[in-house]
């Protein structure tokens, strides 16, 4: 077992198995995160925000999304420094495959680094502050959940207050365009190495893949801004 998790293609299995988690966070986040479109009383976000911290489920992934980002960065600087090595040694070979796949790989890990940068930013201003010490701004408020007052943390607010900052929204809008640019090439790459690599299929993910990227880096964007421009009171 450890053999394999050392292979090439072990590692390979894993940046692509855990790279598909976090594609499934990724469609979750966005969508819970896209009522902040549609609700400028933030009872909407709240309500969501408070079935999120509520729910047995979501608690138990929430550890396995860390784990999923640990094995993720781990394996992907693992194999960029395996290629960057096998790049020396084959550093007289010639031919635009091979430069084209070692300039992916290079841009992948970049990519990769500056979203990490953009996460330690974003979880420290929300998860960090939910889930750790706590934000006068999130003092309680109510929402009506199922015809039932309930007291809810006041999630909206620190997310409204957060994008108040033209920083913070530029930070955002950058951290999301490198998400999309990471994922035009990581989704159907997964895809490849879990063996959906004939020429059908590599076309078709590519195309799922780069609509998708898209969608995410634009749709995160969207909302950074409109909270910016139309949600400020
Ligand atoms: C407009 C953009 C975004 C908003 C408003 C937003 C909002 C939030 C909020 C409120 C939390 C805390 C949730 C909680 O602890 O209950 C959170 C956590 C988190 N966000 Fe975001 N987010 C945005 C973009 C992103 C992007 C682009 C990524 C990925 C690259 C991301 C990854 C995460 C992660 C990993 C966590 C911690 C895990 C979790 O709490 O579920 N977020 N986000």
């Amino acid at each position: 077992m450890s053999n394999l998790l050392c292979s090439s293609i072990g590692k390979k299995l894993l940046m692509s198995l855990s790279g598909l988690f976090l594609v499934t966070f990724l469609v979750i986040h966005l969508t819970v995160n896209s009522l902040l479109l549609f609700d400028e009383s933030g009872d909407l976000f709240n309500a969501a925000a408070h079935f999120m911290a509520t729910n047995p489920l979501i608690r138990i992934m929430e550890p396995l999304l860390g784990l999923g980002f640990f094995v993720h960065i781990l394996y992907g600087s693992l194999l960029t420094a395996q290629n960057n090595k096998a790049r020396g040694n084959d550093k007289y070979d010639s031919g635009n495959k091979t430069k084209d796949v070692m300039w992916a790989s290079k841009n992948m890990w970049v990519l990769g680094l500056t979203i990490f940068a953009f996460l330690v930013v974003h979880v420290w201003q929300f998860w960090v502050k939910m889930r750790l010490t706590g934000d006068p701004l999130l003092d309680h408020t109510h929402i009506d959940v199922a015809g039932v007052e309930t007291q809810v943390e006041n999630s909206y607010a620190l997310v409204n207050a957060t994008f108040s900052q033209l920083w913070v929204v530029i930070l955002y809008v950058l951290g999301s365009l490198g998400l999309a640019l990471h994922l035009t090439h990581g989704f159907w790459s997964a895809f490849q190495s879990l063996g959906a690599s004939n020429n059908i299929w590599r076309k078709r993910l590519t195309v799922v893949g780069v609509i998708f990227a898209w969608v995410v880096g634009i749709g995160f964007s969207v909302i950074a801004i409109a909270q910016f421009l139309f949600f400020q009171s």
